[in-house]
């Protein structure tokens, strides 16, 4: 069977962007995914991204959402706030939240998004992200959980119970890397969510708040 290059998002000036990233990812010979207290500081150089099908998703996911208000955990060099932000541009506007503990990767996520022409619908928050994230503005139609590993409770947990009370109801939480305390969380029917396990980079999780004040019942 011919390899599908079918792709929703179909903006060549995105996709030259995207495309250099894909296929400039590298991983550092110790992967810190498999490691704990590892410093991202020092990965800088790493993007350590989600795959273009993930992309595909989110784009799709948020084109049907009619999404306009997105947040994102984290921004790395700024593969996943390229989908995002054309998803956004592409619904007539808005914007995605992201954030970055890494100076000089918030740079390079910028840098990525102007190549793209799509640095107006971008807030990436410098920072901390238990800070930066801790007030969005207002209610979000989608959230990214792709954080870093060696936590506990692991980053992911931590941030989802962050943004979760500010996602609107039918809003969609994307998670990359299965944190058994998140997926304890997202898949617990009393927070509020249900989800499903994808079979997209060794199991994406896809959850969907349901519920506007779990717990009160
Ligand atoms: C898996 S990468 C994100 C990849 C990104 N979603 C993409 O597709 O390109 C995780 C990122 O989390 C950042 N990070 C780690 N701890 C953080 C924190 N406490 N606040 C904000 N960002 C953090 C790391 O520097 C790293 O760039």
């Amino acid at each position: 069977m011919p390899e599908n290059t079918h792709r929703p998002l179909c903006d060549s000036g995105v996709n030259t962007v995207i495309d250099r990233l894909a296929s400039a990812q590298q991983f550092p010979p110790n992967d810190p995914r498999a490691r704990l207290e590892r410093d991202p500081h020092d990965y800088s150089e790493y993007g350590f991204s989600i795959l273009p099908k993930q992309g595909d998703l989110i784009y799709l996911l948020c084109r049907g959402l009619r999404a306009t208000r997105i947040v994102e955990f984290a921004t790395s060099v700024g593969m996943s706030t390229l989908y995002f932000a054309a998803a956004v541009r592409d619904n007539g506007g808005g914007t995605v939240i992201g954030s970055e503990i890494v100076p000089a990767k918030v740079a390079t996520a910028k840098r990525n998004l102007a190549a793209a022409g799509l640095s107006d619908y971008v807030d990436i928050r410098e920072g901390d992200a238990h800070t930066t994230l801790r007030d969005l503005g207002g209610p979000v139609d989608f959230a990214l959980i792709d954080g870093w590993l060696g936590n506990d409770p692991s980053l992911a947990r931590q941030v989802i119970e962050l943004i979760a009370p500010q996602l609107r109801v039918g809003g969609y939480v994307m998670n990359d890397n299965a944190e058994p305390d998140f997926l304890d969380y997202i898949r617990d029917p009393a927070n509020g969510f249900l989800s499903v396990t994808l079979p997209l980079h060794g199991g994406t999780e896809l959850g969907v708040k349901v519920d506007a004040s779990p717990g009160s019942s």
